[in-house]
């Protein structure tokens, strides 16, 4: 392992100065939508956190005083800190993550890297968010073959139906390391043994997991993962992150191809595409620059509390809120006996939309899918947040 200029020890503050441990309601106070909402949906867009507005205001102020100047020096630097932020969270270095604006373009970026005429197939699971499952649906005609494992109980997957479904045809299992639907946690470094004694890779969508829990990419030994700014990372849209194993990097040709994914971009050599030798050979073309300030300041956040401190915390709100659902006698859907899902609980209730309404219209922010709502805490939510919304749901469902 190499060590980059940057990396500092894990779950350490970004800066490298040793932070004052702050209380829970000290980081509520930097997220404004408790002054007016009671937020309860984390896991579709993390609550907006004044370092990130002021990150994104010091965006504006540096286009408004100096133009394009702006990129030589500051916005430039902006984006190599993101990039050795998020490496360092993740257990990786800086030059084994790409920058993408979501978690399709890094998706498509990785689709494009493999010779399918040799093990065509792509395994991914039922219950995975489907933007995972269309990278390769959409390469069908190109001869790509989706084999998809069922979820028995629509929660997670048993580790035996991969098993079954990887072998040597497998080009690539592309799943999720916390499943959208219902939090709960793959073992991922277990799924990475069964696809490597196979000989295919591990793509992992960790979209739902980095933030809200400890990810080591190198301890799972997966080939590459995405996430983003947008719920747990408290970015908000607009940037994605993808890591890359970094012996795969010279074999990595991928087929969708940017200027920023050039090992000397500013030659502008219009006739040669000589990929990055790093993982940014998996970028596209320019980042949206705003996002790159707004995905680092919220992953200042993650790094100054900490992954494993922000995941005991979610597990004590986690099973508070189910037991609080249990009370109502609803049933939220939540594996007996097993780890606690990460935060994301969704429970049926025969009106989602309209219960999601009753509860808007008191102020509290929950989300639906079919046949079943989401409520979805994190570490500025309190256990009065929760019983506000136990409340409202009493009421509604009377
Ligand atoms: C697990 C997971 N993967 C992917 C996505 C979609 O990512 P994007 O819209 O950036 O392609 C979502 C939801 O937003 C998700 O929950």
């Amino acid at each position: 392992m190499s060590s980059q200029a940057g990396i500092g020890p894990r779950g350490g503050h970004e800066s490298g100065r040793p932070a004052a441990v702050r209380s829970w309601a000290d980081y509520r106070r930097e997220f404004p939508v408790f002054e007016r909402a009671t937020y309860l949906n984390s896991c579709s867009l993390g609550a907006l956190g004044t370092r990130v507005r002021d990150a994104v205001s010091r965006f504006l102020d540096l286009w408004s005083a100096w133009g394009a100047a702006a990129w030589h020096g500051p916005w430039w630097e902006e984006m190599e800190a993101l990039r050795a932020s998020i490496a360092r969270l993740l257990g990786a270095s800086p030059t084994d993550v790409a920058l993408h604006p979501s978690i399709t373009a890094a998706l498509s970026s990785v689709a494009g890297c493999f010779d399918y005429r040799t093990r065509s197939r792509v395994v991914v699971a039922d219950i995975d968010f489907p933007t995972v499952a269309y990278q390769w649906l959409a390469r069908r005609t190109r001869g790509v073959e989706v084999v998809f494992v069922h979820s028995p109980d629509g929660l997670g997957v048993p580790l035996e139906e991969f098993e079954r479904a990887i072998d040597e045809r497998t080009q690539l299992v592309a799943t999720s390391h916390v499943y959208f639907q219902s939090g709960e946690v793959q073992d991922i470094g277990a799924l990475a043994r069964l696809a490597h004694a196979r000989g295919a890779y591990l793509l992992v969508d960790a979209y739902q997991s980095v933030g809200q829990l400890p990810v080591d990419v190198r301890g799972a030994d997966v080939d590459f993962l995405v996430t983003g700014g947008l719920k747990w990372l408290l970015g908000g849209p607009g940037i994605a992150y993808l890591y890359a194993r970094r012996d795969l990097h010279p074999q990595l040709h991928p087929t969708t191809a940017g200027w920023f994914a050039h090992r000397d971009q500013f030659a502008f050599d219009v006739t040669h595409l000589e990929y990055a030798d790093d993982a940014r050979r998996l970028q596209g073309g320019t980042p949206s620059v705003a996002a790159l300030y707004a995905g680092r300041a919220g992953l200042d956040y993650v790094h100054e509390i900490g992954p494993q401190r922000i995941r005991d915390r979610q597990v004590e709100l986690t099973q508070a809120l189910v037991a609080g659902l249990r009370d109502l006698r609803l049933r939220p859907r939540v594996r007996a006996g097993t780890q606690v899902p990460a935060g994301i609980v969704t429970v049926p209730v025969p009106h989602p939309e309209s219960a999601v309404q009753a509860l808007r219209e008191e102020r509290t922010i929950i989300d639906a899918r079919p046949g079943v709502i989401r409520i979805s805490p994190y570490f500025y939510n309190t256990d009065e947040d929760l019983e506000q919304a136990l409340a409202v749901l009493r009421r509604h469902l009377g």
